[in-house]
């Protein structure tokens, strides 16, 4: 059996804070398996915002996006486990909350496609970059 251990960075935004939707979704995570190597309550400021958004920060998107995201406490966490990538995105579903799959945590608690509840790395290229982001040093 073959075995691709990674991590990703993941962000349990401001709206899954206010929601009271934080057990809920680390308890999907712990419950497929996968392992929490860091969990930290952090507040977004701009300059992180238009670091980790650098992609989309010329987008017509951005400044509500950015508004959004710096509005409150969120949970960063980092998850490890076999093709962790992959599989988290799986679990969150497409951006969009209102198409995203029933059984996502999109799907099942999201219906815009901003407040989408969670961010997670895309690439193994994108874990590297967002985690030495958000906790340099670290991982
Ligand atoms: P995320 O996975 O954090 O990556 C980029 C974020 O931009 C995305 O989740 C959404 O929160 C937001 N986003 C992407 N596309 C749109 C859109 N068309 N309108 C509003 N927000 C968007």
């Amino acid at each position: 059996m073959s075995s691709n251990t990674e991590r990703s960075l993941v962000l349990l935004k401001p709206d899954a804070v206010r929601r009271g939707l934080l057990g809920e979704i680390l308890s999907r995570f712990e419950r497929k398996g996968l392992a929490i190597e860091a969990l930290e309550l952090r507040t977004m400021d701009a300059e992180l915002a238009d670091q980790h958004y650098s992609d989309h920060v010329e987008k017509a998107f951005y400044p509500p996006l950015k508004e959004f995201m710096t509005s409150g406490p969120l949970a960063a966490l980092v998850l490890s486990g076999d093709e962790v990538i992959d599989v988290v995105r799986a679990m969150i579903g497409a951006t969009d909350g209102r198409k995203a799959a029933a059984g996502t945590i999109r799907g099942d608690f999201s219906l815009s496609n901003r407040e989408n509840l969670v961010h997670a790395s895309d690439s193994p290229e994108s874990a590297k970059r967002e985690l030495d982001l958000w906790f340099p040093g670290r991982f």
